[in-house]
């Protein structure tokens, strides 16, 4: 049998347990140390999770033999330098999304990956559920037809994340970089990863920036620190003629509204909020509800991470496909920004 993977979480806040979690539940590894500037809050976590060690200090983490690999679960903008410094002490590489900034950002780190002959693998949960899993299948074996439009939504009315998620500076971005990263890298996946050409965006602060839209998600709300967008909208289109929409808000006048969508020649899926498959039989549109298993993707997501480790295979989501995502992400603020459509 492989030898156990023995794992360490750096950042025990919000997802960091999530993390922790998958690697308890995964039997061929072991979770054996927590990180975290929060030296209360690691050793509470490594307490619940069964970890035997605790560092406030990641590079103190990463220059010990204690672990084989890490689950970054930070705050963004520190996701490029603690990926990187582990990957050069040689540990394999879980980052949460979005990998980082922008596209230029995560590809120093898959050139470091590269170097280092490690995994660097992102955290896209949403491509680990058991729908998501059922339509890119059904999506390869050639069900739909050709896939030609992916549409997105992640519409929250009341949901501005807390503190650091609201400053640029941190975070990179709103709910474009936050949730967009997640709907946009499922549709782009399920489509077959075609090359993008060209982005239109826009965005909006009108509430974020004035103290609305707090909900029960933002603690620490500090209206004026805003600096990120609340409502995000773009269309990517790509060298095929394929195109992807997305519309993504942590705040704004509209119902709560999640669902993502695939449109192709012979038949087409939604995602969420329930899983449907639309197909013509003869003349007559049909619908199919699948009943999939019940998985958590999460679990499933640091599952495949260790898998990957085991056997030496390449990732589903290899950072270097989220590198392209961010370049799509970042055209869409730039089209918003300059008011053009951007080439990619
Ligand atoms: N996949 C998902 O569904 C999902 C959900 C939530 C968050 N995330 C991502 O996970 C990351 C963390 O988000 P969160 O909501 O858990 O944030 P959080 O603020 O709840 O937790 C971040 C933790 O990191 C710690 N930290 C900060 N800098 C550190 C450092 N240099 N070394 C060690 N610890 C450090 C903080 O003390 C905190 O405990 C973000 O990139 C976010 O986008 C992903």
């Amino acid at each position: 049998m492989a030898k156990k993977v023995r794992a360490a979480v750096i950042g025990a806040g919000a997802i960091g347990p999530v993390h922790m979690n998958g690697y308890v539940q995964t039997p061929s590894a072991e979770l054996v140390a927590i990180c975290d500037v929060d030296r209360g809050r690691a050793k509470a976590a490594a307490e619940k999770y069964g970890a035997a060690h605790v560092f406030t200090d990641y590079k103190e983490l990463l220059a010990s033999d204690l672990v084989d690999a890490v689950s970054v679960c930070t705050p963004n903008n520190t996701h490029m330098p603690i990926s990187i410094a582990a990957l050069k002490a040689g540990k394999h590489v879980l980052c949460e999304k979005p990998i980082a900034f922008d596209g230029n950002q995560a590809r120093k780190m898959v050139e470091a990956a590269r170097k280092a002959r490690r995994i660097l693998m992102t955290a896209q949960s949403m491509r680990f559920g058991a729908g998501a899993q059922l339509i890119k299948k059904l999506t390869d074996q050639g069900r739909f037809g050709e896939l030609y439009f992916g549409k997105g939504m992640m519409l929250r009315r009341n949901g501005i994340p807390r503190g650091w998620f609201q400053d640029v500076k941190q975070s990179g971005g709103g709910p474009l970089i936050d949730i967009g990263v997640h709907v946009l890298d499922f549709l782009w996946w399920v489509m077959g990863m075609p090359k993008p050409v060209s982005a239109f965006g826009v965005t909006y602060d009108h509430l974020g920036k004035r103290g609305q839209g707090r909900g029960n998600w933002g603690v620490n709300y500090a209206p004026g620190k805003f600096s990120v967008e609340d409502l995000g909208a773009g269309m990517i289109r790509f060298a095929d003629g394929k195109a992807i929409s997305i519309e993504v808000s942590w705040a704004a006048h509209t119902g709560d509204n999640y669902f993502a969508r695939i449109l192709g020649t012979k038949g087409g899926a939604q995602l969420n909020p329930d899983l449907v498959l639309y197909e013509t039989v003869g003349d007559t549109p049909v619908e199919v509800r699948p009943q999939t298993a019940r998985v958590d993707g999460y679990v499933e997501e640091v599952r495949h991470f260790v898998r990957c480790i085991q056997r030496g295979e390449k990732p589903l989501v290899d950072a270097s496909q989220s590198a392209v995502v961010m370049d799509m992400l970042r055209g869409i603020y730039k089209s918003a920004k300059t008011g053009r459509p951007v080439s990619l």
